[in-house]
């Protein structure tokens, strides 16, 4: 784009005031502003103004999990439909990490912090190790595809290479970015962190089967006949992945997409809730939760709404290609966002100032046909590492850990 069009474009879009300090850039600086403006999406900015009619709710009904007891039964069926779907090669892996991990506190990218005690146990580590286990067994290397963003992927890859994949191999491994979204004030006017850079996050982890896309990495998905993605967070240090006998449920049960969850620990737990939404599969997020369903009971007289995500989908591929033209809700989040004052000085707010623009994997789940809850044992696979302390922190999970047997 040349400047008239980088000019059009942001006048269209109310952002002029983003070529303020244009005049007093360097010529490279001001060949950046206008490549960043060309590759950003400004539209969203302007819903800012009506946040409170995104994402109106349908009508909620429950959803029943397929509970630990059924899974027992069936375990063997499940586990051999799984060996073999990643026998032959139907199954990959995607690591969601291009999040920014702000809770955590640390610039550097999440999987890179250390929770070892007397060693290094990095979280990537960690999950490798997991995804290993499942190699080990069905004797069969898995593809994993990992999602960074334009904030952490050179320490990403460059992480992973130092450590030598911790054992993996290298050639199943693919690196991708996923697409940046502009930060504004509580008008929609987007900030910036310099003067020749418009301030922008990651869009959220809805995107990461559009950028698999984008960056040629389906193709790759194809030519190596993938039929079933594992998408799961990079937080989860306790996370299984690949599981057989979850593939093996998924497949099994003819599902677009299976959904591991654990059973609340309470019913105002901040946790994702499966269930229907004008009868479709549907996640209903903590806070959208009403006192209501809370407490509602189903025919048996069990909490009707018990089941909480964790962040680990196996999605048929098939399914996402047809879904991938929708557009997800967006989610408008309220952050502490740095960004250069009226003096054109950079600033680090302590309050937050202004809105992130978000798109996330669990909307994808309403756009399905059909999905299968799988419960999991909430104390052997789920320790997710939000905050340094607390709950869902590097404290809680160590102990998780060092309960499942992991040496830290
Ligand atoms: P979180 O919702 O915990 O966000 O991400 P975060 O950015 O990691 O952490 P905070 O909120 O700033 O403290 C859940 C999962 O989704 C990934 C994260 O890396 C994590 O695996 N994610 C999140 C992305 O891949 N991209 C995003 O834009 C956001």
């Amino acid at each position: 784009m040349n400047y008239q069009q980088v000019y059009d474009k942001l006048e269209k879009s109310g952002q002029l005031h983003v070529l303020k300090y244009y005049e007093e850039l360097t010529q490279e600086e001001k060949e950046a502003l206008l490549a960043q403006v060309e590759t950003l999406d400004f539209s969203m900015t302007a819903s800012c103004k009506h946040k409170e009619e995104l994402n109106q709710k349908g009508e909620i009904t429950p959803l029943s999990a397929m509970q630990l007891n059924e899974i027992a039964e069936r375990k063997e069926e499940f586990m051999s439909a799984g060996i073999d779907a990643i026998r032959a090669g139907k199954v990959g892996a995607v690591l969601l990490a291009g999040g920014m991990g702000t809770r955590l506190g640390s610039d550097a990218p999440k999987g890179v912090y250390n929770i070892g005690l007397t060693k290094e146990v990095f979280i990537f580590q960690r999950l490798i190790e997991n995804l290993l286990d499942v190699v080990r067994q069905a004797d069969a290397w898995i593809h994993l595809f990992v999602m960074t963003s334009d904030k952490n992927h050179e320490a990403t890859v460059n992480f992973f290479r130092e450590k030598d994949y911790f054992g993996y191999k290298p050639e199943y491994i693919t690196f991708f970015m996923q697409e940046m979204a502009p930060a504004t004030d509580y008008e929609g006017r987007v900030y910036m962190e310099a003067k020749d850079k418009i301030s922008t996050s990651p869009n959220g982890n809805g995107g990461w089967f559009s950028s698999m896309m984008k960056w040629g990495v389906v193709d790759k998905i194809h030519e190596a006949g993938i039929e079933w993605l594992n998408v799961f967070a990079v937080d989860n240090v306790l996370q299984r992945i690949a599981d057989p006998c979850f593939v093996g449920a998924t497949i099994l049960t003819d599902s677009d997409v299976g959904a591991k969850v654990v059973r609340k620990n309470a019913p105002d737990e901040r946790i994702g809730v499966i269930c229907l939404e004008d009868g479709r599969p549907s996640i209903v997020e903590y806070y959208e939760l009403t006192e209501e369903l809370m407490n509602a009971r189903d025919e048996n007289g069990e909490p009707a709404y018990s089941f909480g995500v964790i962040l680990n989908y196996l999605f048929r591929e098939k399914a996402l290609e047809e879904i991938v033209a929708k557009k997800l809700p967006l989610h408008i989040v309220e952050k502490k966002i740095p960004c250069l004052n009226e003096a054109g000085e950079l600033i680090r707010p302590e309050e937050p100032n202004g809105y992130k623009y978000e798109q996330l994997v669990l909307d994808m789940i309403h756009e399905l046909d059909s999905c299968l809850p799988y419960e999991v044992e909430r104390n052997y696979e789920f320790a997710p590492i939000k905050n340094k302390t607390g709950i869902d922190s590097v404290e809680s999970a160590r102990v998780l850990c060092q309960e499942n047997g992991i040496e830290l």
